[in-house]
């Protein structure tokens, strides 16, 4: 506990499983790490009380519930330089793939606090 302040969230590795532990106003939650669009990790995102924003496209989702709550965001930001015509024509059709991928909702951990100590069932 002593290592996760308020609002903060902790990268683990249970059994091979990648898991977020969050602190959130002394209620720990636990999810899992990797994105549910395409594997980014979430606890390299922000989080706002008790939402979690994925570093790699912006999809959110619902820490206490694991629930995406946000698509993510697959357009540009405006402002980019444009790109040379050869990587245009690659990033248009990794784009239209992008649309294919679903994005699910994170996988949550049962956890209990005994002291100090975060046990989270993985
Ligand atoms: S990898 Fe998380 S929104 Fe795309």
């Amino acid at each position: 506990m002593s290592e996760i302040s308020n609002g903060q969230m902790k990268h683990v590795e249970i059994n091979g499983e990648e898991i977020v532990i969050v602190n959130l106003d002394g209620k720990i939650c636990a999810f899992a790490d990797r994105c549910g669009h395409m594997n980014a990790r979430l606890s390299r995102g922000n989080i706002s009380k008790n939402i979690v924003t994925c570093p790699l496209h912006a999809a959110k989702f619902d820490v206490t519930s694991g629930k995406k709550i946000a698509e993510p965001v697959m357009e540009p930001s405006p402002g980019l330089e444009p790109l040379p015509p050869k990587w245009q024509k690659y990033m248009e059709s990794a784009g239209q793939e992008a649309h294919y991928i679903k994005t699910y909702d994170q996988e949550t951990y049962e956890v209990k606090v005994v002291g100090d100590t975060i046990k989270i069932r993985a």
